[in-house]
């Protein structure tokens, strides 16, 4: 095989089989990937975020994992996983078939005698303890994810498959190119923001409008003075309905964008398209306005964050959830945890709803169904989901409007409400 990559001693010495014959397996693929790409060398990554965990899209790779367990496959790096299709914790409590549960835990086992962090999650960078700094490689599945690592935290990673992550994880390397390479991370589209955004619904909203006309090109947002974290983790999540980006900047916002300049790093936008209050009120009136009776709600699209499940506990204590109503809240495990020991698990518990990590609503759906049936209406927090589900029977809502929804068994956003903005 003629290599066009540069490799160092020690990664030659990965690829002739001296570390065993499943890196030199996985430099075997890396090296293959790399050449496609045009990639001149290796970098070592930090960490992986795997999504061979999904067993309704992955279970032709049980067998391909189940050999690379054999070859003596551990990963180099912290490793995670994608979510899979069942909390595999309270999979009894919430109805799942058993038959899931084996299919599943099959498939995560292979990934835990991999080495894998037990964690089953869309938001990686929620799980303390994998502080990841500017500027780091990285080799991550999950769009949204991805999304959010590049362009809140300044990691660089290229939209990852299941396979080339896990040989990255193998390895401990990814090939240089895509959004490791400083010049590829420029923006492309400037989207002038003409409108104010005051919530996370807001950010979302905006994030799948945009999304149809993106494409692959890298936007700039002007006209945010400030975003939270949970505001821009929904915006990633958003963009992932219909667009193939691997990165946003928020002028003055994100790392990569002290300045308009710097995002664009010097050249002009190839487009401009503003976002205007008109644009925000078309999508209130598509996603939001409606008074109908509701059979779920869900929030933790994506997995949210212990301020978020606070905040739902908060919101949630001392009242119940309406009869007929499922109401999930979907975090991750690290998060749950906490969530248990600072009690909020027991007030949503206490309340009628389901804490659950590993999974999230439209992963349980895609695959098992609902042990309580198809809903007609589902409220959720994030237009990922939204977008997932039937169209026009799914609504988004803040925190606060979801666990109201969850109280009363009612979506109710009059068009009156909205013309206030
Ligand atoms: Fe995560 Fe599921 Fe939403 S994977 S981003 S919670 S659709």
């Amino acid at each position: 095989m003629v290599l066009l990559m540069y490799l160092t001693k020690e990664e030659e010495k990965m690829l002739d089989g001296e570390y065993g014959p499943a890196v030199q397996y996985a430099m075997k693929l890396l090296t293959k990937f790399g050449d496609v790409f045009g990639a001149e060398r290796m970098v070592k990554i930090v960490h992986a975020h795997v999504s061979c965990t999904t067993y309704s899209i992955e279970y032709a790779l049980v067998d391909w994992l189940d050999d690379l367990v054999k070859m003596g496959a551990r990963v180099r790096v912290p490793t995670t996983g994608m979510i899979t299709n069942i909390d595999l914790e309270l999979w009894r409590e919430l109805g799942i078939p058993e038959e899931w549960y084996k299919n599943t835990r099959r498939l995560i086992d292979h990934h835990i005698k991999m080495g894998f962090i037990r964690e089953f999650t869309c938001t990686p960078y929620f799980v303390p303890g994998l502080f990841l700094s500017k500027g780091d490689h990285v080799a991550w599945c999950e769009s949204s994810a991805i999304i959010f690592g590049n362009s809140v935290m300044g990691i660089r990673t290229n939209r990852e498959c299941c396979q080339s992550a896990l040989m990255a994880a193998i390895a401990g390397r990814t090939p240089e190119f895509g959004f490791h390479l400083i010049e590829n991370r420029r923006g492309v589209v400037l989207v002038k923001v003409k409108t104010k955004l005051k919530s996370v619904t807001d950010f979302s909203l905006m994030g799948y409008h945009l999304a149809e006309d993106m494409g692959l090109r890298t936007p700039v947002f002007d006209g945010i003075p400030h975003a939270t974290v949970e505001q821009m983790d929904n915006l990633a999540a958003a963009f992932t309905t219909r667009s193939g980006i691997s990165m946003f900047h928020i002028v003055g916002v994100t790392p990569e964008a002290p300045t308009l300049d710097a995002a664009f790093q010097g050249d002009k936008p190839e487009d401009t398209i503003d976002f205007t209050q008109a644009d925000l009120l078309n999508l209130y009136k598509r996603f939001r306005e409606a008074e109908v009776p509701i059979q779920r709600v869900y929030i933790g699209c994506p997995h949210l964050n212990l301020k978020q499940v606070a905040e739902v506990a908060r919101l949630i204590n001392g009242k119940k959830v309406a009869k007929g109503v499922t109401f999930l809240v979907g975090t991750t495990r690290a998060v749950k945890r906490a969530a248990e020991e600072a009690g909020y698990a027991d007030i949503i518990r206490k309340a009628g709803g389901y804490l659950i990590s590993d999974t999230c609503g439209t992963a349980m759906r895609h695959s098992i169904g609902y042990p309580w049936g198809e809903p007609e209406n589902w409220v959720f927090n994030g237009m990922k989901q939204v977008y997932y589900f039937k169209p026009g029977r799914g609504f988004i809502g803040d925190i606060k409007e979801c666990v109201e929804a969850a109280i009363t068994g009612k979506w109710r956003v009059i068009k009156d409400e909205n013309s206030k903005r």
